[in-house]
């Protein structure tokens, strides 16, 4: 019989002597078969293959051969939501299964809200949702709130839970190569000018999908003499009182800065735009909360905030918002009645914040689908248009020189400031190599269509997992729980990985395709493929819905939520038997002492 050791293996992953290097080839290769990761075809029934007898692994089953080693890029809602989970609410269990770092290219946490503080920015879902499950607050002061207000709650949280504690800032993932007979990413970082190499065995991008911000490219924009500024990367230093200011692109982030500038004294603002954005609010949102505020933002009062103190309160005051929210899916079905009644209702409110102004009216009230762009509250926006100081031109921008910009209908408009609420790069595509499985590079594999395993994971690229990858829950009410969702998934995976002797494991191609394939058919029923474009189908107005998940958030949640199918993963191991794991035929369980060992006796 086999020697029983019920400690082994649990404490002995490292030797501290050996390099980090050494140590992590030698954990691969410990006690059986031949040197490195097995190649698949280590797995087939060749003669050669039914010979070979690995040695027993003498530890309880399930003991992990190796410690994991996990990279995490980007600490914004996703990097800090697993981190959470890895500090704390599966700290124990991840604690022994493997160690983590979090790379972060910026100087602090909070990604898309510490980089995006042009005036007016807000979120645009409830506060009370978009907010970390393990930490609602109580505090928000407005149903929506401002940046400024997130970018506290999460550096407060952060602080709060130490999540920062494993988290490299100005540290950015410059590389990341696959190194299949270590099964490990291979990654450069590049730190103070200087880069240094890491391993991982297991890659977490949470890189975000609008963190990567360009100017847009118009012939000219770098010969104007004046000031110009970007939405995600704010001049604060400029006063843009007293100024003609362009502000090109009508998404959500320059429908919320227009009213803003319009405001200023003395500030003359043109809003260039290439097609309207439905622009609409069906909340009464005081109404939860028993108030009769008319405003579509209103202010939470003192005694609101004293209900929600109470855990319980806030929970259900959270569950009556989310409910809402979700009940509004069916919004997004074209032709649906929900979709129907929700069109007449924008399109009257919408006239009726112009003035009922037929030239506003025909410029900015959008014939194409309801929900097919992103839909903004945009407090102020359409207002802002009957004031005499702003101004609208859907004529194409031609160039832009020195002094201002030219447009398709012959005008020239001579300008002080250019601001573009332009948008980002969502090509989904990392902004650093990142080659996997026999060379293949992730930019090449999604130069033209980016295609995701449900947003998580990539055929060719094994132990990489996303955040927000293409076709996640981006389109749909807040984001947050679904990352939290994506974390579960990850953990699961991870467990598995751990403590199964896997070495690898990649989406297979079929199952993508298929996963593709069926998502574009339930896509043609939504409004995402409706006729707009936007950055939600690669900024076409034809072709593929890359961003969003095909389907409700309530789907996502039970495909995802700590549920994984093995069955659509091609999974390779630490030794040539699958079954190593088993161990010594023991489990840790009944080697300790005091455990039921009748547990199953009903
Ligand atoms: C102005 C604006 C408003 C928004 N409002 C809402 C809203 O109301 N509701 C909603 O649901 N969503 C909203 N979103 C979407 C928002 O991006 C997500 O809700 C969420 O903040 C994304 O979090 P994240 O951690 O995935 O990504 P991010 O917040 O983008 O964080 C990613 C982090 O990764 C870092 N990083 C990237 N590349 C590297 C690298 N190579 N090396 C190291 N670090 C790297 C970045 O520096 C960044 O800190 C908004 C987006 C914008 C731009
Ligand atoms: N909480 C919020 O309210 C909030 C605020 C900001 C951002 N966000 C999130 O961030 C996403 C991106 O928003 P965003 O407004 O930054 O970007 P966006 O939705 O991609 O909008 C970019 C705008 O710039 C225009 N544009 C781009 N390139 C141009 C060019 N070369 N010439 C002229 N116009 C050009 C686009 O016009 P076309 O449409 O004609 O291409 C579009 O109007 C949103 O969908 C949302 O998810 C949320």
């Amino acid at each position: 019989m086999a020697r029983v050791n019920a400690t082994a293996g649990r404490d002995g992953f490292h030797d501290p002597a050996a390099s980090e290097d050494d140590q992590a080839y030698r954990d691969v290769n410990r006690s059986n078969g031949p040197q490195g990761i097995p190649p698949p075809e280590a797995h087939d029934r060749s003669e050669c293959v039914q010979s070979i007898t690995i040695p027993l692994n003498d530890v309880p089953a399930w003991t992990p051969t190796k410690k994991l080693r996990v990279v995490i890029i980007g600490a914004g809602y996703s990097g800090m939501m697993m981190a959470q989970k890895l500090q704390h609410q599966h700290a124990e269990e991840m604690g022994k299964l493997l160690d983590f770092v979090i790379y972060e290219a910026r100087s602090t946490v909070g990604g898309t809200w510490d980089a995006n503080t042009y005036p007016g920015v807000r979120c645009d879902v409830p506060s009370a949702i978009y907010a970390f499950p393990f930490e609602p607050n109580p505090e928000w002061s407005h149903f929506f709130s401002t940046g400024g207000e997130i970018q506290d709650y999460f550096v407060r949280t952060v602080t709060k839970w130490k999540l920062d504690e494993h988290v490299q800032f100005n540290h950015r993932v410059a590389e990341a190569r696959w190194v299949e007979d270590r099964a490990r990413w291979r990654l450069e970082i590049e730190h103070d000018g200087k880069r240094f190499t890491d391993h991982a065995d297991i890659l977490i991008s949470a890189r975000g999908f609008l963190s990567t911000w360009r100017w847009p490219s118009i012939r000219g924009l770098h010969d104007f003499r004046g000031h110009k500024t970007h939405s995600a990367d704010w001049d604060h230093s400029y006063d843009y009182s007293h100024k003609r200011i362009a502000v090109i692109g009508n998404g959500s982030s320059g429908i919320q800065i227009l009213p803003e500038l319009a405001k200023l004294e003395g500030a003359h603002v043109t809003s260039f735009q290439r097609g309207p954005t439905w622009v609409f609010s069906r909340h009464t949102p005081a109404k939860l909360v028993g108030s009769d505020d008319p405003s579509p933002n209103p202010e939470y009062r003192e005694e609101d905030k004293e209900r929600f103190r109470n855990p319980e309160e806030l929970k259900q005051y959270r569950k009556k918002v989310q409910g809402g929210v979700n009940g509004a899916f069916k919004l997004f079905v074209k032709g649906s009645q929900y979709n129907k009644d929700s069109t007449e209702f924008a399109r009257k409110q919408m006239a009726a914040k112009l003035d009922n102004d037929p030239d506003l009216c025909e410029k900015l009230i959008p014939q194409y689908e309801l929900g097919c762009r992103r839909i903004t509250p945009g407090s102020g926006y359409l207002e802002a248009f009957t004031q005499p100081n702003v101004h609208l031109t859907n004529s194409e921008i031609v160039e832009i020189n020195a002094d201002g910009i030219h447009t398709a209908d012959g005008v020239f408009h001579p300008l002080d400031v250019i601001v573009c609420a332009t948008g980002f790069d969502i090509s989904q595509v990392p902004s650093f190599p990142v080659i996997g499985r026999d060379g293949v590079s992730l930019a090449e594999k999604w130069k033209d269509e980016p295609e995701s395993y449900i947003s998580l994971a990539c055929p060719d690229v094994p132990n990489l997992f996303f955040f927000t990858g293409p076709n996640a829950t981006v389109g749909h009410g807040s984001l947050i729980f679904s990352l939290d969702w994506s974390a579960e998934w990850m953990i699961q995976w991870l467990r598995k990985m751990a403590e199964e002797d896997i070495a690898s494991i990649a989406p297979k191609q079929e199952v993508v395709d298929e996963f593709v394939r069926y998502g574009d058919q339930i896509h043609k029923t939504l409004a995402w493929t409706g006729g707009c474009r936007s950055w939600y189908k690669a900024n076409r107005i034809d072709g593929r819905v890359t961003a969003t998940f095909a389907g409700s958030a309530i789907l996502y949640e039970k495909l995802v939520n700590g549920r994984i199918r093995p069955e659509d993963f091609e999974i390779r191991y630490r030794s040539t038997n699958r079954w190593r794991f088993l161990g010594n035929g023991f489990t840790q369980y009944e080697l300790t002492e005091g455990n039921d060992l009748s547990y199953y006796v009903a």
